[in-house]
């Protein structure tokens, strides 16, 4: 039998719309400020995509694109600048930065109130200790995206491949908060696709493409796919298509759910992106959280 399709487009879509509707409720439209050094490729994909989607949810969109080569004081600077703006809310340096810049002690000059990435101490924290604070996106993303599909996650068993400070590491506490049993396995992981098998939730988040196959897969499970890998295909129009970490046409037979890529997490980073930043401008104004969020 062939896996239910997980719609992360149309589940982020339907975030999106209730954020939209929030927003003109609230004593002014919150304000996301995103930071852009240098001129990855991808990275200014992703940025326009924020910049557009921060518009099109009827809140401010602020982008500072900065040269390659700018200095640690330089960024810093402008940090501090936006931290000290009350009309920002949400601050989001993109990531990966130019090599010649310390990227955590970057992440490390954002007011933790505005870090809607969830990636400074400060929200790591907060995350470990339960209390309330901004968590990461994309593992945000896929706790949504398993309720879903599968409503209560009370006890379910939950296998995360990767231990990445972005997304399994975040990920094992939101779905330990869910009250799953979870597992963290990385590189090191003695027999993967036997532990794997054992998932009930099963999340591939190591960026090695289609590594995941049907043999990691316990019968109707549900199967969350954080990888987005770019491989050479001379038969796709650029001469390369994007894959996730799992092999979704050898999964799919075995899985009940699984999420395609693109179209699975991706779209729900960004939506919870935007989620974060009303919620930082709830917190920081003491405005109550608009109902549905
Ligand atoms: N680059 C790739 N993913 C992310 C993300 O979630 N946040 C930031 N800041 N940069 C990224």
């Amino acid at each position: 039998m062939s896996a239910r399709l997980i719609d992360g487009k149309a589940i982020a879509a339907a975030l999106r719309q209730r954020i939209a509707a929030a927003v003109p409720a609230l004593p002014r439209p919150p304000a996301l400020a995103v930071v852009l050094v240098g001129d990855d490729p991808a990275s200014q994909v992703y940025v326009r995509n924020k910049a557009r989607q921060t518009r099109a949810a009827g809140m401010v969109s602020i982008e500072h694109r900065l040269p390659a080569d700018t200095a640690q004081e330089a960024l810093a600077a402008l940090l501090q600048g936006l931290n000290e703006d009350d009309a920002v809310d949400g601050i989001l340096v993109q990531l990966p930065l130019p090599a010649h810049l310390d990227e955590a002690a970057i992440i490390g000059q954002i007011d933790p109130d505005k870090d809607v990435d969830g990636l400074t101490e400060a929200n790591a924290g907060r995350l470990v200790l339960n209390r309330p604070g901004l968590r990461p996106c994309t593992p945000t993303g896929c706790v949504i995206l398993a309720r879903d599909t599968l409503g209560d996650l009370t006890g379910k068993n939950c296998v995360i491949v990767g231990r990445s400070i972005l997304v399994g590491k975040p990920a094992a506490l939101l779905f330990l908060q869910e009250n799953c049993t979870v597992t963290i396995a990385h590189s090191r992981t003695r027999d993967l696709p036997a532990l794997c098998r054992t998932a009930d939730i099963l999340i591939a988040a190591v960026g090695r493409p289609r590594m995941i196959g049907a043999d990691f897969i316990k019968p109707g499970a549900c199967v969350i796919d954080v990888g987005i890998n770019r491989i050479e295909d001379s038969a796709a129009e650029k001469g390369c298509r994007l894959v996730g970490d799992v092999d979704f046409e050898a999964a799919r037979k075995a899985a009940g759910a699984i999420t395609p890529v693109p179209g699975g997490v991706g779209p729900m980073t960004i939506a919870c992106l935007l989620r974060n930043t009303v919620l930082a401008a709830c917190a920081r104004k003491g405005w109550p959280v608009p109902e549905g969020l």
